[in-house]
């Protein structure tokens, strides 16, 4: 049977299994989930045999397995690694969910589960097209290992060690991962630009415990005021981040390159619905894309204090927390940009209150040039997978790995993702398009096809 042919066979036992999968509530943030993170790994272990995987491990670690498996009998042929992960993240707050998080459910041709788009649906995607050109050709065209980890939501911690001890078992031509989007539905993407992650923890005391606020208020510092007066200082009125030096390394795009970002069929109309806020507000004198992908931020995630239960308490709290993030951009450092951050933090701070400030993590930029011969394969197979027309873009998300492995291998890197930005990723109702689920295994079983052929 040809691959086409094949594939069009298999929708529906694809479909099936890749709900298994998702049944799995492989949430690596929660201990309380560490049976479903190993169970995880096993099941993806199997179908990484049943796709004619060799020395298929389950590589324990610190914390998450890592699954391990490769093909090397093509030789004189391309060897990929591809890199995935079958963590997820927290499914709360369930109670927003129209189906639940873990019962993956199929509405208007997408499919509703935690974990359909980041990033077990696209992690099966690669193991349905290896398996479906093993089964058609009987052997696989080019040489691939494969590792998907456990721990990518939660910051990749044991992964490196794993690579660094693994240097020469990994070598690869070229890193192929899917774990991004695509621009927009019916536009197949080759990302070639993350931007890095920091992200920081602030604990303000002020009282050495809660006080009433009647006896203590008008004489005493209060924590959150002061936290709330602090974080309003860290943005002007054009959004630029106050952090001095926060800018001086942000390398501006070039001529040819804003030209060609900005011409990217990208639609603000639809970009404000998936919004749905009342207006949208950015660092002046860049686009919106220009903001997204190669603009630097400061975001509040979090933040906390006091009392927050039913009805009134009338107390002032000893303590006050934010977590807050910096995404970054060429050539930000990392390191530099937290220091920077937690001086300009501490300045701000009046002498009222103590601070513990913490980086919980930090993560370079990347961005790379797509010249190498792979990165057109990469297009012309997601154009024939999909019948569309292929892009390269940028994106604002972090996948801290790729740079690591971009540094330390020097290896093209292809980042074909089949999410869109819609479909609330880390949020509930987090779904994936069925046309880019089957779309997308009949583009990568292309992609390493082709690979093969000069
Ligand atoms: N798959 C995402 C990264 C991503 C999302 C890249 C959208 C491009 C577009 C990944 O799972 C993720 O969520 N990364 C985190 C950082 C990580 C260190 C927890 C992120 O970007 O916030
Ligand atoms: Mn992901
Ligand atoms: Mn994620």
């Amino acid at each position: 049977m040809d691959l086409k042919s094949y594939l069009d066979s298999m929708r529906d036992t694809h479909l099936e299994e890749l709900k298994e999968f998702l049944r799995i509530p492989s949430v690596s943030a929660k201990s309380e989930h560490k049976a479903d993170i190993e169970a995880a790994a096993r099941w993806v272990a199997e179908k990484l045999k049943a796709a004619g995987l060799e020395n298929v491990e389950i590589v324990p670690t610190k914390m998450h397995p890592i699954v391990y498996g490769e093909s090397l009998q093509a030789s004189g042929k391309p060897t990929i690694l591809f890199y995935g992960h079958y963590d997820v993240q927290p499914a709360e707050p369930l109670e927003l969910w129209t189906t639940p998080a873990f019962e993956p459910a199929v509405r208007d041709n997408n499919l509703f589960g935690r974990g359909t788009a980041d990033d077990k649906g696209q992690v099966h995607i690669h193991i349905k097209a290896l398996e479906a050109l093993l089964r058609t050709n009987g052997k696989l065209p080019i040489n691939i290992k494969v590792m998907i980890e456990g721990e990518e939501e939660v910051g990749s911690v044991s992964l490196w060690n794993f690579v660094k001890e693994n240097r020469q078992r990994l070598k690869a031509d070229a890193l192929v991962v899917s774990d991004t989007s695509m621009l927009a539905k019916g536009v197949p993407s080759v990302t070639y630009g993350l931007r890095g992650l920091n992200y920081y923890q602030v604990e303000l005391t002020g009282a050495a415990q809660d006080l009433h606020s009647g006896v203590f208020g008008g004489a005493v510092p209060n924590p959150i005021t002061i936290l709330a007066e602090t974080i309003a200082k860290l943005h002007d009125q054009n959004f630029h981040v106050m952090v001095p030096g926060f800018y001086s390394d942000v390398a501006e795009l070039s001529k040819s390159e804003r030209k060609a970002l900005n011409s990217l069929p990208w639609k603000e109309k639809q970009f404000r619905k998936t919004v749905g806020a009342p207006e949208l507000c950015g660092e002046k004198g860049y686009t919106i894309i220009e903001r997204l992908w190669a603009r630097p931020t400061l975001e509040l995630n979090g933040i906390w204090g006091g009392y927050t239960g039913e009805g009134a308490k009338t107390v002032i709290p000893s303590k006050a927390f934010a977590k807050f993030s910096t995404r970054l951009v060429p050539n930000q450092d990392p390191r530099k940009i937290a220091r920077q951050v937690e001086r300009h933090i501490r300045k701000l701070l009046p002498k009222t209150v103590k601070c513990k400030f913490e980086v919980l993590s930090t993560g370079k930029p990347w961005v790379a040039p797509y010249t190498a011969p792979i990165f057109q394969k990469a297009l012309q197979a997601l154009e024939q997978g999909f019948g569309k027309k292929a892009v390269f873009i940028r994106e604002g998300g972090s996948i801290p790995f790729v740079t690591q492995m971009y540094d330390t291998f020097k290896v093209p890197c292809v980042l074909m993702g089949f999410g869109l930005p819609d479909e609330n990723a880390h949020a509930p109702d987090e779904h994936l398009s069925l046309e880019n689920y089957f779309g997308g295994i009949r583009a990568v079983a292309i992609f390493y096809e082709q690979l093969a052929s000069n």
